[in-house]
C-alpha cells in the first residue's frame, strides 16, 4: 500500500510533478494567491503577552483575549511560559519520528481516525476532494495511551510537551472563561473530564506548491487548540473573505477557539477557517497542535445558559457530545459543525 510511505515517501521518490490525487479545485488554488490587501483590513492575528497572566495585568490580558477570540478565533502568546528548549525539542523530536525509515513509519500507519497512535498521510480525505501534502503523526495525550504505543524516537518529548501544554491551556481557558464574564474556573469545569489529542503535521517539500495545499481550510472540532509551528510559514487564517497570515514567531505559540467553545459562547468566540499552503521551501515544515476536547460521549452541550438573554436568544440547539462526535465522523456536507447545530 504506497499511502503507508507518505508524502515523504513520495517526495523522496522524487517525483517533480504532484499526483493528481492532490490537484485541488480551482475556486481553491484561485484563493492562494495573496489577495489585495484593503486599506482597512487588519494584516496578521494579534499577539498578546502573557507574562503577568497572575498578577494585576490580569485584567489587560483577558480583554486582549476576548477581543481576539471575538473577532478572528485566533492569537498568539508570547511569554507563555514554555521554555524554548521545550519547544525546540518537541519540533526536533516530530521531525525524527517522520525521518525515521519507511517501515518504522508503516508500522503504526492507519485509516481509522480515532485510534491512540497513528501515522497517516491525507486524513483530508474524510472531509475534502482532493489529498493535501502533508504526514501526520496523531497521539492521544488524554485519557492515556500506553506509554509504549508512542514511538521511542518522540516519546519524552510528546510527554514533556503534554505537561507544558496542559498546564497552559488551563492558563488560557480560565482567561477565555473570564473574558466571556464567567468566573475563571467554568470553562475547565464544564469541559472536564477533558481529552487532548496531539496531531504533529510534517509538510514535506512540495514541488507545485499552487496546485495543491498542506491542510485543507477547516475549522477545528474541540474546545481551544494551541499550536507550536517551526520557522516557516504556511498558516492562515480566514478573516471575512480575506486569508490572513499567522506568521511564524520565535517563542510564539498560536491558540485557537474551536466549534464548541463557539457554540457554548453563544457565537461570542468564533471558531475561523483556517489552512496551511503546501510548502515550498526545501526544509520540511513542522507543526504541532494540541486539541483540548471533551471526552465524556454523554455530556450535554449548547450555549451556556449564562449567555443566553432576550437580545441574544440561543444560536445552537441543545445535543450531547456523542451526536457531536458522530456528526464529526460522518458529517459529509463539508460544512462546520457549529452550522451543524444551529439552532
Ligand atoms: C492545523 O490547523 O491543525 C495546523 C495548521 C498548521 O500546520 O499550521
Ligand atoms: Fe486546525
Amino acid at each position: 500500500d504506497e499511502s503507508k510511505l507518505g508524502v515523504k515517501g513520495l517526495v523522496d521518490s522524487g517525483l517533480t510533478s504532484i499526483p493528481s490525487l492532490f490537484i485541488h479545485p480551482p475556486e481553491t488554488l484561485s484563493s492562494l494567491k495573496p489577495a489585495q490587501p484593503r486599506p482597512d483590513s487588519i494584516r496578521s492575528i494579534p499577539t498578546i503577552d502573557l507574562s503577568g497572566w497572575d498578577s494585576c495585568r490580569r485584567p489587560s490580558i483577558i480583554e486582549e483575549a476576548g477581543r481576539a477570540a471575538r473577532e478572528l478565533g485566533f492569537f498568539q502568546v508570547v511569554n507563555h511560559g514554555v521554555p524554548t528548549e521545550v519547544l525546540d525539542r518537541t519540533i526536533t523530536a516530530v521531525k525524527a519520528f517522520n525521518e525515521q525509515p519507511m517501515e518504522a513509519k508503516a508500522r503504526i500507519y492507519r485509516r481509522e481516525m480515532d485510534t491512540g497512535v497513528a501515522f497517516f498521510s491525507n486524513v483530508d480525505l474524510f472531509h475534502s476532494k482532493a489529498a493535501s501534502w502533508r504526514d501526520t503523526l496523531q497521539i492521544r495525550l488524554e485519557p492515556k495511551v500506553d506509554m509504549a504505543e508512542i514511538p521511542e524516537v518522540c516519546r519524552n518529548e510528546v510527554m514533556e510537551w503534554d505537561q507544558q501544554i496542559q498546564r497552559l491551556g488551563g492558563i488560557l481557558m480560565g482567561l477565555l472563561s473570564e473574558g466571556l464574564g464567567l468566573s475563571p474556573g467554568k470553562l475547565q469545569e464544564l469541559t472536564c473530564p477533558e481529552s487532548r489529542m496531539m496531531v504533529g503535521n510534517y509538510y514535506p517539500c512540495c514541488p507545485q506548491p499552487n496546485l495543491t495545499v498542506g491542510l485543507a481550510s477547516h475549522t477545528d472540532p474541540g474546545v481551544i487548540a494551541v499550536l507550536l509551528q517551526d520557522q516557516l510559514p504556511g498558516l492562515q487564517v480566514k478573516h471575512g473573505d480575506e486569508w490572513l497570515d499567522a506568521p511564524p514567531i520565535p517563542g510564539a505559540l498560536v491558540v485557537n477557539i474551536g466549534d464548541i467553545l463557539q457554540i457554548m459562547s453563544n457565537n461570542e468566540y468564533k471558531s475561523a477557517e483556517h489552512r496551511a499552503l503546501a510548502n515550498p521551501n526545501r526544509e520540511p515544515r513542522v507543526s504541532i497542535v494540541v486539541f483540548h476536547n471533551l471526552s465524556n460521549l454523554d455530556i450535554q452541550l449548547g450555549p451556556l445558559p449564562e449567555l443566553v438573554s432576550s437580545d441574544k436568544p440561543a444560536a445552537f440547539r441543545q445535543f450531547t457530545m456523542g451526536e457531536y462526535m458522530r456528526a464529526f465522523f460522518t458529517n459529509e456536507l463539508n460544512e462546520s459543525l457549529a452550522h451543524y447545530f444551529k439552532a
